[in-house]
């Protein structure tokens, strides 16, 4: 006997409901695909031996999605059910003694503590299976759980193949089960396609056990919602905005405003501090986090592994992969791309692209400019309409700027990289910068200004003589 459990997530369907050429556990919820979500719920509970997931439909894809995760993949070629899926597993599983949790890779609502306790009922009750129900006025689609007249389970009977009196069965099968391994693996062998899909179907193994006489229990879900498999474009919607509210409630409890909860999204990964507020037309997808005080919104789009002091300001922007200190301010109209390090007090402003680039503390960079692969140094003043031009179009290559400690760049300066601006030193507005400027010193490089007088005048009479 075993006490760990073993997993097994169920992910090689094609997912033909969803109408899109992706498997369907590789659509996104906030920032993380349907199956992360999952393995990333199982991988949290404790005393777990090894995570199996079980692919088929783009299995290359999705074992590419999840590489990172420590968990076995096993191939299901052709697709022939669930009951057919979990059988896959059965090399990985051989003489293995203990509980095997099984789940589906399309239900990303499930939590931790659900299973948690899914799995300690299973244990205490002494079952060879249990099975998770749920009642739904509704149950369209799932498997119903067709009880004797003393309530004990006897099978699951599929929607497609229901009769009119357990189609009026609103106790479904929720999709994951608890085995004793020992106890199921036998049924597997056994189960047959003969049925309206012509599939083998997993919640067979269930009327089998009842038939060998083994225990079996049910286990009622308290919060339904969160069985929701996702099979539509509807149910991911559906998803998404039930992950997104939960984290907006929790996130209200710690004291943070929102201005208007249903038109903002926040992934469940998402931490913003006390006294922050969030204004209207803001997603937040994958791992984020905000300092106390921050102002966020109207409409900024936050997109993953953003770290944010206090009382940063984003307003009206568009942040990914980012690290943002404290009092600054990003916007509005701001493009913080990827690999960017904000120190503390800076302003990046209006219409201002930064990738790959360090800004130190105090740093401006107010109006319209593109700063990429760029280190700027404190207290620098970066110029309305200034361009570092990182990148040549026929190498392809892309090289760095540096602006060291209080240097001054003109408005309307291109600084062509690699250069160097060293502390102190200035640039004249307008100017190509081609070569480094030393410490202190004004780097000039634009046409000088002519005044042609009388001009106009005279051009005036050439015209109307
Ligand atoms: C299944 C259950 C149903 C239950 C519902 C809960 C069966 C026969 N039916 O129906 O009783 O109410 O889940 O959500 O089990 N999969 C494979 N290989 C296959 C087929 C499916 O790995 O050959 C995977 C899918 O990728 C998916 C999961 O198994 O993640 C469930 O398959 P799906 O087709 O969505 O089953 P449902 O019709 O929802
Ligand atoms: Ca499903």
């Amino acid at each position: 006997m075993n006490n760990s459990v073993k997993i097994l997530i169920l992910a090689a369907g094609k997912g033909t409901r969803m109408k899109s050429p992706l498997p369907k556990v590789l659509h996104k919820i906030l920032g993380k695909t349907i199956i992360e979500r999952v393995v990333n719920t199982v991988l949290k509970l404790g005393n777990t031996a090894e995570t199996i997931v079980i692919t088929g439909y783009k299995s290359e894809e999705i074992q590419k999605n999840i590489q990172n995760y420590p968990v076995t993949t096993v191939l299901q070629k052709p697709q022939l059910g669930t009951g057919h899926a979990v059988a896959q597993a059965m090399d990985n599983l051989a003489g293995f003694e203990g509980t095997v949790l099984v789940l589906c890779g399309d239900t990303p609502l499930l939590t931790e503590n659900t299973l948690q306790e899914f799995i300690e009922t299973h244990k205490k009750s002494g079952s060879s299976l249990t099975v998770m129900s749920a009642v739904f006025d509704e149950p369209a689609n799932y498997g119903r759980i067709i009880r004797d007249k003393l309530g004990n389970i006897r099978e699951i009977v599929e929607e497609k193949d229901a009769n009119p009196e357990q189609k009026a069965v609103k106790e479904v099968n929720a999709g994951v089960y608890c085995f004793e391994w020992q106890h199921i693996a036998p049924s597997f062998p056994e189960l047959s396609p003969g049925n309206t899909q012509k599939e083998y179907y997993l919640t067979d193994a269930v009327g089998w056990a009842v038939k060998k006489g083994l225990k079996t229990h049910g286990y009622a879900l308290k919060n339904t919602d969160e069985i929701m498999g996702v099979n539509t474009q509807k149910h991911l919607a559906d998803a998404v905005s039930t992950l997104s509210s939960t984290a907006i409630n929790r996130l209200m409890e710690r004291g943070v405003s929102f201005i208007s909860p249903e038109n903002t999204v926040v992934s469940p990964e998402t931490i913003i501090g006390q006294g922050s507020t969030v204004y209207p037309g803001c997603v937040f997808e994958g791992e984020n986090y905000f300092g106390e005080n921050c102002t966020l919104g109207p409409h900024s789009f936050i997109g993953g592994n953003v770290k944010a002091e206090d009382n940063v300001k984003i307003i009206q922007s568009r942040v990914l992969n980012s690290n943002i200190g404290a009092n600054s301010t990003i916007g509005p109209f701001s493009h913080l791309r990827e690999g960017v390090e904000i120190a503390s007090n800076v302003r990046i402003g209006n219409f201002v692209e930064v990738k790959k680039s360090r800004v130190s503390d105090c740093t401006n960079v107010s109006h319209l400019s593109y700063i990429g692969d760029a280190s700027l140094g404190r207290e620098v003043n970066i110029g309305a309409g200034t361009i570092t031009a990182n990148y040549n179009a026929l190498t392809g290559e892309k090289s760095l700027t540096a602006i060291k400690d209080r240097a001054k760049i003109g408005s309307n300066a291109v600084l062509i990289a690699p250069v160097t601006v060293n502390e102190e030193a200035s640039v004249a507005a307008g100017s190509v910068i081609t070569k480094d400027v030393p410490e202190s010193s004004l780097a000039i490089a634009r046409g000088k200004q002519q005044i042609i007088e009388k001009w106009v005048e005279k051009k005036l009479k050439t015209i109307y003589k």
